[in-house]
């Protein structure tokens, strides 16, 4: 086995990869317009969530892969010099420093997608950005709220075990279809840590090797951008990432993690209205009043 050496009592994962190029065809029609990744849950971005979860893990370049039509996530993340400047006149202090936390929350990079050819292919798009170096990947979609965050109890994992990491869930039914899904063994020391012996992106129910569902929060060796240049197209015609991690299988472990942790789909409308509602409940300035309106609403009383 030809397995990559890393220095790894210096590596750290510095860098988050953020997928962000797909036409957000699930929420149609709010995302004709407007990128599916600037859909607000309560007031913030879904991109945001995901964006903070990476620096809260140590990553201090954040790199978006967009494609056309998603130019305001650029905008999010720069300084917005007319809103401070008429915040500050105003005297609105408060909502002034939100928006600099917002442009100062790391360095942003951007790289284009030209064509929607699968999530492998958007994460090769990084490649010259992350170069060789282990790295994240969050899929901004998959909202998650944790404790600690998500990404940083799989860096807490990379520590230990020095190899790539995928985030899973337990994924009931016919849902699973719409996962990559790992053939994977509970490790002793951890049964939250599975080592991966095969995976398969959107299998049918009957083909699926487990319920174990990936969730989109990878850490990758720099590897996956060898394999996935020479990787076949896969399930929809695409580039698909969980391929390209199967190649990796011939390396070097694969992990999956199954995080402690509540994971909202915010690219489905049910999901997004899940995620909506939690995040509202558990906001200081807004949960009481929310609650107790919830709680008066006479559909839920039938
Ligand atoms: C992608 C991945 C899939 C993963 C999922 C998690 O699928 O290809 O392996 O399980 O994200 O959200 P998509 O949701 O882009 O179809």
């Amino acid at each position: 086995m030809g397995r990559k050496q890393f220095n790894m009592a210096k590596t750290k994962i510095r860098k988050a990869v953020f997928p962000a190029a797909g036409l957000g065809t699930r929420f149609l029609p709010a995302t004709k317009a407007i990128p599916k990744e600037m859909l607000p849950v309560v007031d913030k971005p879904i991109i945001q969530y995901g964006v903070e979860e990476a620096i809260a893990a140590g990553c201090d370049q954040i790199i978006i892969v967009t494609g056309r039509g998603k130019t305001v996530i650029e905008d999010h993340f720069d300084i917005s010099v007319e809103l401070e400047r008429q915040l500050e006149s105003r005297g609105k202090l408060d909502l002034l420093a939100m928006a600099r936390q917002i442009s100062n929350l790391g360095r942003v990079a951007y790289i284009r997608q030209k064509e929607a050819m699968g999530l492998g292919h958007a994460v090769l798009m990084a490649r010259d950005l992350v170069g060789d170096e282990p790295f994240a990947v969050i899929l901004p979609d998959d909202v998650i709220d944790a404790t600690p965050p998500c990404l940083q109890q799989m860096v807490s994992v990379f520590d230990e075990v020095q190899s790539s990491i995928l985030a899973t869930q337990v994924v009931e039914g016919p849902a699973i279809s719409s996962y990559g899904v790992i053939d994977a063994k509970p490790t002793a020391r951890n049964p939250r840590i599975m080592e991966v012996k095969a995976l398969v992106e959107k299998p049918k129910l009957k083909d699926a090797p487990s319920k174990n569902a990936i969730i989109g929060r990878y850490i990758l060796t720099p590897r996956i951008f060898e394999l996935l240049e020479t990787t076949p197209l896969g399930a929809g015609g695409e580039l698909q990432l969980t391929d390209g991690i199967r190649g990796l299988l011939e390396h070097e472990k694969v992990y999956g993690y199954s995080f402690e942790g509540t994971r909202y789909d915010a690219g489905d409308k049910l999901g997004f209205l899940k995620a909506t509602v939690e995040f509202a409940l558990k906001r200081e300035d807004l949960g009481d009043e929310f609650r107790a309106w919830l709680q008066g609403l006479s559909p839920l009383k039938s």
